[in-house]
């Protein structure tokens, strides 16, 4: 979709549709409101009437907000895209670079599709957006150039993450990864199982043993002239969990390849932060691995020794995410000293998506007010998330018996939070504030398409990091 901002009347543009996004209150202003109300158009949220003779499209929207914005160019989008009308129009009115924001972050991502592995590709014609304002200023220009990058990396991630685990393993991270830093001013640092075998990261290595790829730990930096914070996020990049030993039963394994979804998310968040040219340094550290079975592969049982020198029974070979982020942690914070912000990122557990539902992801941390912040910016960036407590009694439900924790808290309650207190073990007392840990495995993968969202991966992540990262020296 091609998107461009106009300051000519509405009227006087050129275009196969005209998108009226409306409100209820304005049902009476609108040029066909005798069909609308015929055809029984409230102006709800999500409620498109396309007038093809009339050569207009009414979305229904009942609030200002990115969400209610975002959703009805959204739907409008999903209408037109049945039809063969390709240039559009939508009315901007006053310079709100918000609303901008939201009606091309929508547009861009609702105009997305994965056709990877279709047959029969039917070509389309691309979509062409004029957004109508009564001034173009400098911010409208901004906020348009942000917004493109900040959807484009989104829809980056959804294909990464909807890639099969064939065709998307630790290695095509790795080429992926250094196809970003290339495009970009990032340099890019890739370690291989020789590495983290010298290096002590046995939590991490244990994991991808019975794997037939190689596991992989990939270092991005990005670094502006003058960096205002220096920001470490960790990625979760599990390409298939199959739960090794503790094998997942056949409903809960399809849909694992989306495991690799944190890892993902934060190569778009260093694709968008270095596009944005933002004033930061941030390192990006995946986790590439895949949780296989075999002769080689890890056991309940077994004790592994992290590179902090902690040792963990492996209780449950399914929750391996946690071993892989272990080490990814301590490197970090072993590599990269003065750290601002340590954030990690993963799908991590089936508890959060029961805890919190499909659609929001859940923060944690020893860090009250940095939780709230992460909220805040999350929501201003149109996605959803809370922030969850920890507490004395679920951290010792890690104890192990025999090793120093355990990868399986010895009660079945609150295992967002548990797994969360399992990566503060690797958190040392210097980052113990500035590390925030963010379960997407809710968000992350849509199965019944919402608002913007296709089926599949959503890029759960990267808009409330722009965000988050953009506003860093705002209170
Ligand atoms: N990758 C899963 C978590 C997950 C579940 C992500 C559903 C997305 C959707 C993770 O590795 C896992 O299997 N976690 C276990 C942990 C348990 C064994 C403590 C879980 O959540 O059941
Ligand atoms: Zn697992
Ligand atoms: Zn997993």
């Amino acid at each position: 979709m091609l998107i461009n901002l106009s300051d000519k009347s509405f009227q006087s543009i050129q275009s196969d549709l005209a998108i009226i996004i409306t409100s209820k209150k304005c049902l009476d202003t609108l040029e066909d409101k005798k069909i609308l109300a015929d055809l029984n158009f409230k102006a709800s949220d999500e409620e498109v009437v396309l007038l093809a003779e009339k050569r207009n499209v009414y979305v229904g929207c009942e609030d200002d907000s990115y969400d209610c914005i975002a959703i009805a160019i959204s739907a409008a989008i999903k209408e037109i895209k049945k039809t063969k009308f390709t240039s559009l129009k939508v009315e901007l009115g006053t310079s709100c670079t918000d609303k901008l924001k939201a009606l091309v972050e929508g547009a861009i991502m609702a105009s997305y599709e994965f056709n990877k592995y279709k047959s029969k590709k039917v070509k389309k014609e691309k979509l062409n957006l004029t957004i109508v304002c009564s001034k173009i200023t400098t911010s409208l220009v901004n906020t348009l150039e942000d917004s493109l990058i900040i959807a484009k990396s989104v829809n980056k991630v959804r294909s990464y993450v909807n890639t099969t685990p064939e065709d998307f393993y630790p290695e095509t991270f790795e080429k992926e990864a250094v196809k970003i830093a290339k495009k970009n001013k990032i340099s890019v640092k890739v370690h291989g199982e020789d590495y983290l075998d010298k290096n002590n990261m046995h939590s991490m290595l244990a994991v991808g043993r019975a794997s037939r790829h190689e596991s992989k730990l990939i270092h991005l930096t990005y670094k502006s002239k003058n960096p205002k914070a220096k920001i470490v996020l960790v990625g979760k990049g599990l390409t298939y969990d199959s739960g090794g030993l503790s094998l997942k039963p056949a409903e809960f394994m399809a849909g694992m390849k989306s495991d690799k979804g944190g890892g993902c998310a934060v190569l778009g968040m260093i694709n968008a932060i270095s596009k944005m040219k933002l004033d930061v340094e941030v390192h990006v550290i995946i986790g590439a691995v895949e949780n296989m079975i075999g002769g080689d592969a890890y056991k309940p049982d077994d004790v592994l020794v992290a590179k902090n020198g902690k040792t963990i029974e492996v209780k449950n070979t399914d929750a391996e995410g946690r071993l892989v982020l272990a080490d990814c942690l301590v490197y970090a914070q072993e590599k990269i000293k003065d750290i601002t912000y340590i954030f990690d990122f993963a799908t991590l557990t089936g508890a959060a998506l029961v805890g919190v539902g499909q659609y929001t992801t859940a923060i944690m941390g020893n860090n009250s007010s940095l939780k709230c912040k992460a909220v805040s910016n999350a929501l201003k960036s149109g996605e959803y998330a809370t922030s969850l407590p920890f507490n004395r009694f679920l951290k010792k439900t890690i104890k192990s018996e025999i090793a120093d924790i355990s990868n399986l808290a010895n009660s079945r309650y609150g295992g967002a939070i548990t797994a969360a207190l399992f990566l503060d073990e690797f958190i040392t007392d210097e980052n113990k504030d500035k590390w925030l840990h963010f379960d997407i495995a809710g968000p992350a993968f849509v199965s019944h398409s919402w608002g913007y969202n296709p089926h599949g991966a959503s890029g759960a992540g990267v808009r409330m990091m722009v965000e988050f990262i953009k506003n860093i020296d705002k209170d």
